[in-house]
């Protein structure tokens, strides 16, 4: 069962209450985890070995089982984060179209190595792949915000703007907030911020274009239904029609060896 709330070291008692307060979100308190490993990177910049404990302690897990979760996702560090994590893809299609570059002009411009923070603490930067934002290549993310369509210029006047403090706002969602207060709202906690910008951008909204200016609709549950009971009757016919078309091809086979072995 849940401990007491007591205040393992480096954990506030504030802290340690909120992650109670997850914990207790959820029929099955450790399904918190996830979002309790984002509040300890809210106040500590990092998976501590404290945070472990406290969220190991709260959940009745072991240091081992938070352990292993926290190494698990790429998305929590061992490692102390800056004020701005920005994150280029550098996966298949982001690559090609511009990403490999805007990762090697970063890494110039900043000084840093992949997962390395700036020496004045305010950017780290890492590659990353896929963000299924792949219609907006190359993409950068600040935060886990999405940065469309960038150039290696474009990239190295954002990490400016970051660092230079100018409010910096997402393509297609809010003005950047700090990371630590990015997971803060991870952790299940709201900045207000949900409804700035725009939930789409152009490219993923085209399918949805094309379809009305065709008068296309999806069909109905009750369609989709039908469509698919169509669909696996019509394999099992023709699966059923290929297997009795490879019966009389072998019968067919065997007895032309027959007739052959007979008139040897
Ligand atoms: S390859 Fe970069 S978002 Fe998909």
């Amino acid at each position: 069962m849940s401990a007491a709330l007591n205040e393992p070291a480096g954990l506030s008692a504030e802290t340690v209450a909120e992650l109670h307060s997850i914990a207790a979100r959820y029929p099955e308190p450790r399904s918190g985890l996830l979002p309790m490993l984002h509040l300890v990177q809210s106040v500590s910049g990092r998976i501590t070995p404290e945070g472990i404990e406290a969220c190991a302690e709260i959940l009745d897990i072991s240091a081992a089982e938070v352990s292993g979760v926290a190494t698990f996702y790429t998305m929590y560090k061992r490692k102390p984060v800056g004020d701005y994590l920005v994150g280029v893809c550098t996966n298949t299609l982001c690559a090609v179209m511009g990403g490999d570059l805007i990762f090697e002009r970063l890494k110039d411009h900043l000084d840093v190595g992949n997962d390395e923070t700036t020496e004045d603490g305010k950017v780290t930067l890492e590659h990353i792949e896929c963000n299924a934002a792949c219609d907006y290549a190359p993409v950068v993310m600040v935060n886990w915000e999405f940065m469309d369509n960038m150039t290696p210029s474009s990239s190295v006047q954002l990490v400016d703007d970051l660092r230079e403090g100018k409010e910096v706002t997402s393509t297609r969602g809010p003005r950047i907030c700090t990371w630590r207060e990015a997971e803060r709202v991870l952790a299940g906690f709201p900045d207000g911020r949900v409804d700035e910008g725009p939930g789409a951008g152009h490219a993923s909204l085209v399918g949805l274009e094309l379809a009305r200016g065709n008068s296309w609709t999806a069909p109905t549950a009750d369609e989709a239904r039908r469509d698919a009971k169509t669909r696996d009757s019509g394999t099992a016919e023709s699966k059923a029609g290929a297997a009795a078309q490879a019966d009389t091809s072998r019968a067919e086979t065997e007895t032309k060896q027959e007739e052959g072995n007979k008139s040897d």
